[in-house]
């Protein structure tokens, strides 16, 4: 899609939802990433979209993603939920989820709590605990961004996950008795999980966490002027640092093994959100 193409499917995306959507209008939006999905049951009084009626949005192709949007109410907070993103690695376009995001930003989003699966590189994060985004490294060097003209295009990525927020998302932590770390997120291209040695170069560059996606969204999110939350899940130690296999049976059996405690942090979170 070039830039008009992406502005049109935008627009009748968003006009759309916006009729279907009754009074809803979302100011927080939530993309749920792998082992997630189970938050959609927390939406109340929701009205679901298929991902295939909006012309703006992917057709994710993952297990484990569904490629649905919900509007509806977390607590008092109105949310619009995307369960299921189009990675990178799916058809190697950084861009996937752009015509999404963007749509989201018509409907008058000013919040984006992404979720992620993550391999943790740091022996004091483990499995099944979870870490903010403080911070991220864009190893595939890709940008969502790319094609674009003009001014705009030049995000500031300062504080891109915003310190706010994080702190927000530390106390509600803290009042549950969740551990919940702060640390670098490394971009991995994937589908293939990263080597021992890939492994051994991201501890070196001062990441916390890999994974394969987040990244790209929130750089759009933040040219979109959104303020961006993440939280990933730790579902294993990054390859060579423990003896367990990896495959994506497992970071999702994983992932929702967690979710038991993940998802209501999550909630708390939209619940003290000030937007
Ligand atoms: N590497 C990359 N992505 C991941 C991992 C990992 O170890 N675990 C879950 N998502």
């Amino acid at each position: 899609m070039n830039g008009a193409q992406l502005n049109a499917a935008v627009a009748l995306s968003a006009a759309l939802i916006r009729s279907r959507a009754g009074d809803r209008r979302p100011a927080i939006a939530v993309l749920l990433g792998s082992g997630w999905g189970a938050l959609a049951h927390s939406v109340q009084d929701a009205v679901t979209i298929p991902y295939a009626d909006l012309p703006a949005f992917p057709r994710p192709g993952v297990e484990g993603h569904a490629g649905w949007l919900l509007l509806g109410r977390i607590g008092t907070r109105t949310v619009v939920v995307l369960s299921g993103r189009q990675h990178t690695y799916e058809t190697g376009d950084p861009a996937a989820m752009k015509g999404a995001l963007h749509t989201l930003a018509a409907l008058g989003v000013r919040v984006l709590l992404q979720t992620n699966a993550a391999g943790s590189l740091d022996p004091q994060m483990r499995p099944g605990e979870m870490m903010l985004v403080a911070d991220h490294l864009n190893l595939v060097q890709r940008s969502p961004l790319l094609h674009e003209q003009g001014a705009q295009r030049f995000v500031d990525l300062r504080d891109a996950y915003d310190p706010a927020l994080r702190a927000a998302a530390q106390r509600v932590a803290l009042e549950r008795g969740i551990t919940l770390h702060e640390g670098v997120y490394a971009w991995m291209l994937g589908p293939q999980f990263e080597t021992p040695a890939e492994i051994r170069m991201l501890c070196q560059l001062g990441a916390h966490a890999v994974g394969m996606s987040t990244v790209p969204e929130t750089i759009v999110a933040r040219q979109q002027g959104m303020r961006v939350l993440a939280l990933s899940l730790f579902t294993n130690m990054g390859c060579g640092l423990e003896d367990v296999a990896l495959s994506h049976a497992h970071t999702l059996a994983a992932a929702q093994a967690a979710a038991l405690h993940a998802i209501p942090l999550l909630e708390a979170v939209i619940a003290g959100l000030e937007v």
